[in-house]
């Protein structure tokens, strides 16, 4: 493919906010994305983690259009059956002991959920957060978020925010107190290069929280839904949080996100205290079910578990010295800036994403992804 074909700057009429890369997409098919010229170009960047189930999928794409001819839209206020059972079926998929589910369009909108009910049922000010996080570019979202401080614009933070070092036991004891109404964490943070915090960490989190009566929210919007080759990461480490938020994957491009409560959290619910126009909409519901239908009826957990270890045992060549990550969240870490390498892995018809450490390529592909594609990642590596 042609490198060059496009302007390193968006079209006309398009915000500038987002560095293009040098690739037009005119289709896609499985994991495929074609360009108008018929290249082809294999994706392991997902959309940002978004195409779970690649492109294509029969049994999504009909259930949109079926729910699409039947009911498009109507209001959270107006019972459908649909959104019942899109919100039993993610519960019963998590595997966890939750209790409720409040669909939003949004990441970010589901985080913000998650924080005002953390500080409105504490009525505590501080809220724990960890380094290298990534939450979201709401108020609320932003301020949880590691190094937001450059983009941050609104004039202070809406609550106390104290960030924690990494796998930092002692930090959390000395930062997570009687004053803490929340601790957000992402089990395994996406943006920071696909870092897993580990079970031992997750632990200690939810015994502090225990310990001084602060809530435990699972940022899981990039991580979960599978991602990770379990339903979650709160049901992979076997710690269950206060809240889960979810999103990307959920809905596997529709935009539909989530925030599951425990029975404690969701016993504080009552009319008009959450709302969203678009969240829970039919559609998105209908998304939901499909893509659940998909992993369960495709055994995508399994297929995830397995070419990730394919991913992991074959890809060390070339730059990369090490992976990191779980499932298909993963780091190839570097030896030279990833920048350079993902560039290289594009001209040879890979996508890749980045990470806010230079040295990490990021992969996020599909769930179908097969050990046949691994390949030719392994043989681009190989080669540069
Ligand atoms: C872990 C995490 N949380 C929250 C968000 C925000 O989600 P959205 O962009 O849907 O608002 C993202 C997006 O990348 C994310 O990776």
């Amino acid at each position: 493919m042609n490198a060059t074909a496009l302007p390193a700057t968006p079209p006309d009429g398009l915000a500038p906010v987002y560095a293009q890369y040098p690739f037009e997409v005119a289709s896609a098919e499985g994991v495929w994305l074609m360009g108008a010229g018929g290249e082809r170009v294999l994706d392991l960047y997902g959309g940002h983690a978004v195409a779970a189930l690649g492109y294509g999928h029969r049994g999504w794409t009909e259930a949109l259009i079926a729910q699409a001819r039947a009911c498009q839209f109507q209001t959270n206020a107006l019972p459908m059956p649909i959104r019942a059972r899109a919100a039993r079926r993610l519960l019963d998929f998590s595997g966890l002991d939750l209790a409720s589910v409040f669909l939003v369009s949004t990441g970010a909108e589901a985080n913000e959920n998650a924080l005002r009910l953390a500080l409105r049922m504490t009525s505590r000010t501080h809220v724990a957060a960890v380094e290298g996080a990534f939450h979201g570019r709401t108020a609320a979202a932003s301020a949880v978020t590691w190094g937001s401080e450059a983009w941050y614009g609104f004039p202070r933070k809406p609550f106390e925010v104290s960030f924690m070092p990494r796998g930092d036991l002692a930090a959390v004891e000395a930062q997570v107190t009687e004053r803490t109404a929340a601790v957000i964490v992402e089990p395994v943070q996406g943006l920071a290069g696909a870092v897993d915090l580990g079970a031992e960490y997750l632990a200690a989190l939810r015994r502090r929280c225990g310990q001084v009566g602060a809530l435990l929210i699972f940022d899981e919007v990039q991580c979960g839904f599978g991602r990770i080759g379990a339903p979650f990461a709160a049901t992979l480490y076997g710690v269950v949080p206060d809240m889960i938020t979810t999103a990307k994957a959920l809905g596997n491009g529709f935009p539909v996100a989530a925030l599951l409560t425990s029975a404690k959290v969701s016993a504080t619910l009552k009319v008009g205290l959450l709302g969203t126009t678009y969240g829970g909409g039919p559609m998105a519901c209908a998304t939901v079910l499909a893509a659940l239908e998909a992993i369960e009826s495709e055994g995508l957990l399994e297929n995830i578990r397995r070419v990730s270890a394919y991913i992991r045992k074959t890809c060390v060549v070339g730059p990369v010295t090490a992976t990191q990550g779980e499932g298909f969240l993963l780091g190839l870490r570097t030896s030279r800036p990833a920048k350079q390498v993902q560039a290289q892995l594009l001209q040879r018809g890979i996508l890749a994403g980045g990470a806010s450490d230079p040295n990490v390529v990021r992969l996020l592909p599909p769930f179908i992804l097969k050990e046949e594609h691994v390949d030719l990642l392994r043989d681009a590596l190989s080669g540069l």
